[in-house]
């Protein structure tokens, strides 16, 4: 049985073009694999705070575990991902990033000992997450200068967690005056539809 982690980071709701993908996407999800469990994690419903002085100090070792409610989010949070055999993130591009609410979580769950560890020959992912899934949604397009540093940014702390597969479908100029987001919104579901189809062939 299949377990899909996703997580939104979107401050809207129902104009949330990221979360709207990601329906698409979970939609998909539960009809190729019905007996599947999905988890679900809502950071802008629920946002992890920022790390603190006395956090820093559980996660180096320097801290008694309990008490500092960061140390026990961060643990509650890693085991969540711990039962995720994929990962989905819905987020939008906040100021050419991850949102603020996105960047805390990654914050609790890339944890020495827990997600990461290191050696002499450099440092080594502790998940068996098997693939991610990004859906971003980015209000300017790329190809007028409108960079995206949350991709790049994600994919690097996925992979430093071991996980490597991962996938990425930009919905771009959610706000570029075109008159083309339709068809931009189109092809981006098509693309999703395409994940699909591979899984099932595979
Ligand atoms: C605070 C804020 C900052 C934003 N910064 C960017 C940006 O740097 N680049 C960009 O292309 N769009 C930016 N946008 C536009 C959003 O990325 C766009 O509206 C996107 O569709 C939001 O995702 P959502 O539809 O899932 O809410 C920003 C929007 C907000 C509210």
């Amino acid at each position: 049985m299949k377990t899909l982690l996703r997580i939104d980071a979107s401050a809207r709701r129902s104009e949330s073009y990221s979360r709207r993908l990601g329906d698409h996407f979970e939609t998909s999800w539960r009809s190729t694999y019905p007996e599947g469990v999905v988890l679900t994690r809502d950071l802008a419903l629920d946002p992890p705070p920022h790390l603190t002085d006395e956090t820093i100090r559980i996660f180096v070792g320097e801290g008694s575990v309990g008490g500092a409610a960061g140390a026990d989010l961060s643990e509650s949070l890693i085991d969540e991902m711990r039962k995720a055999d994929e990962v989905l993130i819905c987020s939008p591009i906040y100021n050419f990033g991850m949102p603020s609410t996105l960047k805390a979580y990654v914050d609790h769950v890339v944890r020495y000992g827990y997600t990461f560890t290191q050696d002499e020959k450099g440092f080594h992912g502790m998940l068996n997450t098997k693939a991610a899934w990004l859906l971003t949604a980015q209000g300017g397009m790329a190809r007028f200068g409108v960079p995206d540093f949350q991709a790049p940014a994600l994919g690097a702390v996925l992979k430093h967690m071991s996980v490597a597969n991962i996938h990425h479908i930009a919905l771009e100029g959610t706000v570029y005056p075109d008159g083309a987001l339709g068809e931009r919104l189109a092809g981006a579901l098509a693309g999703i539809d395409r994940w699909f189809n591979l899984a099932e062939k595979a």
